[in-house]
């Protein structure tokens, strides 16, 4: 057998700090996707952010599972304010172009590359189930850069970018070891960087950004479609599913508006997101493959604008127990009219739904409890459930849809 004798510059508790700080970047990184995803009008990056805040909690939970052998509590702060306020700041991007940058071309990069260092320095033995979870999310990491250098292509490096460089240089890096570690252990980071005059603070997106190729209409709302032949019918429900995108938006506003829940609950709705801009997609293609645009299928923003004004356990009882509880008889029916046509590709796509929405209302029942508990709500859960349920009915399912005036613009 040979013996190795790697560099092993990384011990024990100096591998506990860094995997606290790549866990807390990954998890910051996430929440922040979720907070921009409906804030964010270019269809395409919204379709990829759902992934990418997915392939994140990925991250988040391989680091976790990692933590939890080697520290308890598993999830803690990384004890540095210089990387607590990299992400804090991160958010405040002056559009959705300066945020990917900020995250896709500064910090990303910088993890990536720490994460290969980390790998060559560690105990390779005694830390293998480390070095596992790297060289997974390095395969992430590495598709990350890439869809950003594609997407990001036109978008110059601009003041943004700078100063989230100047915040990580602040921070010594995401090793911590950059600069300070250069003068012996003392904190002398680089001194933090003024915020730019375009720096614009994060506002909760209560409306739902479409790029202008889109009509945004009310038209039918939540309404039940009326009788029609079954073409017809069958188009329009795949136009729907090219409207999902709505429902990942919702989550990934619940996901921002709940940064206290537990760490399951984030790593569910990171999939719950996912899974809605998944189906966004499959009802896109769907179109395509049947010579359809869905550009031209008008965008009902209004279901999230509608959803929005409620706090964050109301909006998640209404779309798991209102919109995905009652979804399945519908299903059915179209499942039965294509096994009658022998539509293959449409009993597919609906499949896959269904497999997917089964475990959102799984976790619907799961969190609503503790979910409502961090809003205030101390009702009986069924009661809750049964009144929301009543106030979807009422006020989607109808159609109305109504909004309440924005108080103070
Ligand atoms: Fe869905
Ligand atoms: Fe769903």
């Amino acid at each position: 057998m040979q013996v190795l004798s790697p560099p092993e510059q990384i011990d024990f508790a100096h591998n506990k700090e860094l995997l606290n700080r790549y866990r807390f970047i990954e998890y910051e990184t996430l929440r922040i996707l979720a907070a921009w995803l409906p804030a964010t009008a270019d269809m395409d990056w919204k379709l990829a952010m759902g992934r990418l805040l997915w392939e994140d909690a990925q991250h988040v939970q391989l680091l976790y599972q990692r933590l939890r052998e080697i520290q308890t509590p598993a999830f803690r702060p990384p004890g540095d304010a210089a990387l607590e306020r990299l992400m804090a700041e991160s958010i405040h991007a002056p559009s959705a172009a300066d945020l990917l940058a900020g995250l896709f071309r500064v910090i990303k990069p910088a993890l990536a590359a720490t994460y290969r260092w980390h790998s060559e320095q560690t105990f390779a033995n005694p830390d293998a189930p480390t070095l596992y979870a790297f060289k997974h999310i390095l395969i992430d990491e590495e598709a990350h850069l890439a869809w950003a250098k594609e997407a990001l292509a036109d978008h110059p490096q601009g003041e943004w970018e700078a100063y989230i460089a100047g915040l990580l240089a602040a921070a010594g890096g995401v090793s911590g070891r950059g600069e300070r570690q250069r003068h012996a252990g003392v904190s002398l980071g680089a001194p933090p960087p003024t915020p730019p005059a375009s720096r614009a603070q994060f506002e909760t997106p209560r409306t739902a950004a479409r790029d202008d190729r889109f009509n945004l209409v009310d038209r039918n709302a939540g309404q039940r479609i009326q009788t029609i032949d079954q073409e017809t019918q069958r188009r329009m429900d795949f136009e729907s599913y090219s409207q999902e995108m709505l429902a990942a938006e919702t989550v990934a506003l619940i996901i921002h508006l709940s940064p206290d829940m537990p760490w399951a609950f984030t790593y569910d709705s990171a999939r719950h997101c996912y899974d809605e801009t998944r189906h966004c997609k499959l009802g896109i293609e769907w179109l395509a493959h049947h010579g359809h645009n869905y550009i031209e299928v008008p965008q009902n923003t209004r279901i999230y604008a509608w959803r929005s004004q409620y706090d964050a356990a109301t909006q998640y009882c209404l779309l798991t127990m209102g919109n995905e509880t009652h979804a399945f008889p519908r299903r059915h029916e179209q499942m039965a009219g294509y096994a009658e046509t022998g539509d293959r590709l449409s009993a597919q796509y609906v499949s896959y739904d269904m497999a997917d929405e089964r475990q959102h209302v799984v976790f619907g029942h799961k969190w609503l409890p503790e979910l409502m508990a961090k809003n205030g709500i101390d009702r009986p859960v069924d009661e809750f459930i049964e009144e929301t349920v009543a106030l979807w009915e009422r006020e989607y399912s109808s159609g109305a849809l109504p909004i309440p005036a924005v108080v103070g613009g």
